[in-house]
């Protein structure tokens, strides 16, 4: 089992503060969701979270299984097995999708081992099919170039198959859902469920509620103003659906 454990996390964004103390546990095969309004500070802590450089964690800890994460570059907190998935993915016109992914399975090998010669082309491709086929995605996707042209639910699938093919212990979504038609937002919700059945554990940082009829959080936190104000199960999300953030504002407007 393991656990990604953040506590009284602070993250400035060119010196303001957006995260104001962030307490949040994760263990193995949970889903847990975090909502809020917009500009309230969840990809934030996505991105303090990853290691992105403009996030600067002021105070607080981040710990998966005990290692300090905070100390760490992106590469090596993708190594220990925490991944994000983008709001808005990049484009690497040249890159195939199968050379990406293939490139970052390597990378993480070769980490762990720098004997490592890397996964073999018929090992890899047989990774590749068994997941695109739990995520029902065309085997052309494959060769395509990395997000290059791609609709707007078809990047949200590749940071699925990449969350796939990695296999992290915890996988962040951020905002995975938006833009999704009820189709795409199926299929993603669909691997979603898949993965984390694999015993891995999911934040997913969404707007909207909507997202979370597919995928089934066990314990949904609303984030505003840079602090989780309150958490609970899943009639949480419904009520904040019915009742919208108002009663939540007020409640906390200190
Ligand atoms: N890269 C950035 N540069 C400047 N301000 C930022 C940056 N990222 C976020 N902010 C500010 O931090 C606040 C929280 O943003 P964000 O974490 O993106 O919120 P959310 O994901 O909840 O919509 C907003 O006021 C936003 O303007
Ligand atoms: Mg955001």
């Amino acid at each position: 089992m393991s656990e990604l454990v953040i506590k009284n996390l602070h993250v400035n964004v060119e010196d303001i503060e957006i995260s104001k103390g962030i307490d949040l546990t994760i263990k193995s095969g949970e889903i847990h969701a975090v909502m809020g309004p917009n500009g309230t500070g969840k990809s934030t802590l996505a991105y303090a979270l990853m290691g992105h450089p403009k996030y600067k964690v002021i105070k607080g800890e981040a710990t998966l299984d005990g290692v300090d994460l905070l100390s760490l570059a992106p590469n090596e907190r993708s190594t220990l097995g925490l991944f994000l998935a983008f709001q808005y993915p990049v484009a690497v016109p040249g890159v195939s999708v199968a050379n990406f992914l293939r490139t970052a399975i390597n990378a993480h090998r070769k980490y762990l081992d720098p004997e490592d010669k890397g996964i073999s082309i018929p090992e890899f491709r047989k990774l590749l099919k068994d997941k695109m086929a739990l995520l029902q995605m065309d085997e052309s996707f494959a060769g395509r170039y990395l997000n290059d042209g791609f609709s707007g639910g078809e990047k949200k699938r590749v940071e699925i198959l990449q969350m796939a093919t990695l296999e992290p212990k915890f996988s962040i979504l951020d905002e995975t859902d938006s833009g999704l038609d009820i189709d795409a937002l199926k299929i993603v919700a669909d691997g979603v469920n898949a993965i984390s059945s694999e015993d891995q554990g999911v934040l997913v940082i969404t707007h909207y509620q909507r997202i979370l009829n597919y995928i089934k959080p066990d314990f949904v936190h609303v984030m505003l103003n840079g602090r989780i104000v309150e958490s609970g199960g899943p009639e949480l999300a419904l009520q904040l659906e019915e009742d919208g953030y108002e009663w939540l504002r007020e409640r906390h407007a200190a």
